[in-house]
């Protein structure tokens, strides 16, 4: 079982969160003040570098929350505030991220012909004239400024390539290309940050990320791809929370790096143990249920029921495991009985629940319990009790 080992900066992965900002665009799920503060505090107990708090110019509620959570935590975590390229939103997200000793703000505009013809009504020149500006207008209000060509992925690679070397020129510490519409493939992404690697001549004075959608179920796969393309920080949210089909889901991404260490040879700064705790409370707040065979913090995430794996797992937990549950602090039962189960898992329940049965008695029970598993979904282990305490009354 690979564990986390110690890495240099350039092994290191930025984990930005955005759960406040575009994991509550997720309809239904937006928070409070309070609500956000409890996640924020959350984020800075897992150990997430930068918290992007939410858009400050989008409403006074938004404003409030993006400045509490600078003034809470802007010492354990960079706080980030989101404007678009508009002096107004720059000013309200200076603000809001001001009280904040680490602080971001994090400008975009749409790049992808589709959105300059329809959504922006403007030219190719007037993007990079307008990108010029405002990154250098943000730059006098923070030091640490985040640049995201919208729909990055839908826009043709040489104008994107110039809309980056302007951004990083006038300041931008960080190019994120976003996936905004979840419509890359996991190739497809790797050639897009390869591309700007090549072609963009001042590159490597910014840090390269990620942020992708999972509109087509990618959106983790997208993002360790970009990883290997040579991203240094990759967007995500709690439980993949996010519109539409949601962002890159955090736990996955920090758990696929930390397992296969073995093939990215880069870390996280992540306290894994927290992961399904944070996942409970999301889930809490925003009211988004997490499915039962999520990867990482369903309930089903280490749940073995078929007799093979059960025995499996009794003889070496690697046969059938690749991570720990309690190193995502998973709490529950992993084995789980069933018709698919098999008389050592069974055996080794009975023993745990404190029984010792001879071998003819062990047999009657364990017939019982087939004849239950076949009715029922999942055997209990009140059931497994009522079987041998019934077992015993009629000895
Ligand atoms: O998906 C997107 O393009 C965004 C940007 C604001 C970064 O969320
Ligand atoms: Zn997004």
């Amino acid at each position: 079982m690979t564990s986390a080992t110690k890495t240099s900066p350039a092994d290191q992965i930025i984990i930005f969160d955005t759960t406040l900002r575009d994991g509550e665009q997720s309809p239904g799920c937006s928070m409070n003040t309070d609500e956000k503060l409890e996640v924020a505090k959350a984020l800075v107990d897992l150990g997430v570098d930068v918290i992007e708090a939410g858009f400050p110019i989008a409403s006074p509620g938004d404003f409030e929350a993006v400045r509490k959570v600078a003034e809470r935590f802007g010492e354990q975590a960079t706080i980030c505030g989101l404007a678009r390229c508009r002096n107004e939103d720059i000013d309200r997200a200076a603000d809001a991220v001001g009280p904040a000793r680490r602080k971001r703000i994090h400008l975009f505009l749409a790049t992808s012909a589709i959105h300059r013809e329809f959504k922006l009504k403007m030219a190719t020149e007037e993007i990079l004239k307008r990108t010029a500006e405002m990154v250098s207008r943000a730059k006098e209000r923070c030091e640490d400024i985040e640049f995201s060509p919208e729909d990055a992925s839908r826009t043709e690679l040489e104008f994107l390539a110039q809309v980056v070397e302007t951004a990083i020129r006038h300041g931008a510490t960080t190019v994120n290309i976003p996936d905004t519409v979840g419509y890359a493939t996991p190739s497809h992404y790797f050639n897009v940050i390869s591309y700007l690697k090549k072609n963009v001549p001042n590159i490597e004075q910014a840090v390269i990320s990620a942020h992708c959608h999972n509109d087509l179920g990618l959106a983790v796969a997208n993002s360790l791809s970009a990883v290997e393309a040579g991203a240094r920080q990759v967007e995500c949210t709690i439980n993949g929370l996010g519109e539409r089909a949601g962002n890159a889901a955090l736990e996955e991404i920090v758990m696929a790096l930390r397992t296969r260490q073995d093939y990215y040879k880069v870390g996280t700064k992540i306290n894994t143990q927290k992961l399904c705790q944070a996942s409970r409370l999301v889930s809490n707040v925003t009211g988004m249920i997490v499915q039962r065979n999520k990867a990482i913090v369903g309930q089903n995430a280490f749940a073995h029921e078929s007799g093979i794996h059960q025995h499996g797992m009794l003889q070496n937990r690697e046969t059938y495991e690749i991570m720990r549950p309690e190193d995502v602090g998973f709490v529950g039962q992993n084995l789980v009985l069933g018709k698919h189960s098999g008389r050592h898992a069974f055996r080794s329940r009975v023993a745990e629940l404190g029984y010792t049965l001879d071998d003819e008695t062990f047999q009657r029970v364990f017939d019982e319990f087939i004849i239950l598993a076949d009715k029922k979904k999942s055997v209990y282990d009140a059931d497994i009790i009522a079987i041998i305490e019934h077992q015993d009354r009629n000895a």
